[in-house]
């Protein structure tokens, strides 16, 4: 049995997830579109990139802290927003929460969060960001938008890489639904994740906090293609920024061109991403987009990438890249499914630790000294 205290890296969390959650939860988690061409290559394209370490220049403790959109941080990464995290362990928004509370870190939470706004913001004094996806029902995301600036949450995230769900093979095949309905085939994979189904009978029942409730068990598919907008435009996004008193970051881009309009309609940041490949499958790696949306953005906008993290060097490479900060959720996903609240946490020190020791490695005392020097393309001289 992979106890959290065995985990020495994220796959091994990634496994102990696939042992304790239900299959269709973990299929959830860990799955992408199509034939998850990106979710793999999300992750290989940083083996493109290899780190040249500097000799004779190293510090045993050097400082991991950065800034990002003004809000001070303890390590070069945040938390990415990931729906609906009671499905996974009945911790829920709680295990990632506490564990960006432990690193000193930002935690940016989904509109889609199995607790609400207010309920998060009473777990921690920590910074917060909050996430929205494209409503159709506009009353709907003014109220949203005010309740998270009530309670404290600093930054808007607008993600707008998912005009609908991408085509994940996984999620039909396992007959997942939102709530989670259990048929015949849930029964029997529910055999193999006694502890996952102990929850799901006996804690409080799975659901979206900030939305109504009473919605019958549907595909994520059909959920979103009810509920979001899929012809929300540039002008509706600076309806948007108008809405929102802070800074705003758009969620999702890849291509120069977007994260220059971006840039110019008063997007204070660019989240480099596709959304962990789960839509637009054969669409590039976040991480190889990084040089070509840096040369098109002038320097006052952040870029914070992800997909793919998994090592303290994948944030150093992304780093040295011109990334201002990397962001996650599958591997805090993975731990929290594993074990919870401590899960989650074990697996966010684990790279906060990571990143300290290979900065140690890479012979550089502060973030600001990770240049592109630190980096050269596989295969060149
Ligand atoms: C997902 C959405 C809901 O990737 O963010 O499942």
């Amino acid at each position: 049995m992979n106890n959290i205290n065995d985990c020495l890296n994220i796959e091994d969390f990634r496994i102990a997830a696939r042992r304790r959650a239900h299959r269709m939860v973990f299929d959830y988690i860990d799955g992408g579109a199509d034939d998850e061409k990106t979710l793999a290559r999300n992750c290989d394209a940083f083996d493109d990139v290899e780190l040249r370490y500097k000799v004779l220049s190293s510090f045993a403790n050097p400082d991991t802290s950065t800034t990002i959109l003004g809000e001070e941080i303890d390590v070069p990464f945040i938390l990415s927003p990931s729906a609906g995290n009671r499905l996974f362990h009945t911790d829920g928004e709680r295990g990632p929460v506490k564990a960006a509370e432990k690193v000193g870190t930002v935690y940016s939470l989904s509109s889609l969060s199995s607790l609400s706004i207010e309920e998060i913001a009473s777990l921690t004094s920590g910074p917060k960001w909050f996430q929205l996806y494209i409503w159709k029902d506009r009353t709907l995301v003014k109220e949203m938008l005010d309740r998270a600036s009530a309670a404290g949450y600093t930054a808007l995230i607008l993600t707008v890489d998912l005009p609908i769900t991408g085509n994940r093979e996984r999620d039909p095949r396992n007959g997942f639904t939102i709530p989670p309905k259990i048929g015949l085939k849930q029964i029997w994979h529910g055999l193999q994740a006694p502890f996952w189904c102990l929850d799901y009978v006996t804690k409080p029942a799975i659901r979206y906090a900030n939305l109504s409730n009473d919605t019958p068990a549907v595909s994520l598919n059909d959920f979103v293609a009810e509920q979001l907008n899929p012809s929300f435009s540039w002008d509706d996004a600076q309806w948007l920024l108008s809405e929102w008193n802070g800074p705003a970051i758009l969620k999702g881009v890849v291509r120069a061109d977007d994260a220059k309009r971006a840039e110019n309609v008063g997007f204070n940041a660019i989240s480099i991403s596709n959304h962990g490949g789960r839509q637009l499958d054969t669409s590039p790696a976040p991480f190889s987009c990084l040089p070509a949306i840096r040369d098109a953005v002038s320097d006052k906008t952040e870029l914070i990438v992800d997909g793919g993290i998994r090592r303290g060097t994948d944030v150093l490479k992304a780093l040295a890249m011109g990334a201002n900060a990397v962001s996650f959720a599958r591997p805090y996903l993975y731990g929290l499914a594993a074990g919870g609240e401590k899960g989650a946490i074990a697996a966010v020190e684990m790279l906060a630790n990571a990143v300290k020791h290979d900065m140690v490695l890479l012979g550089v005392k502060s973030i600001k000294d990770i240049d592109s020097s630190f980096i050269k393309q596989k295969g060149s001289f």
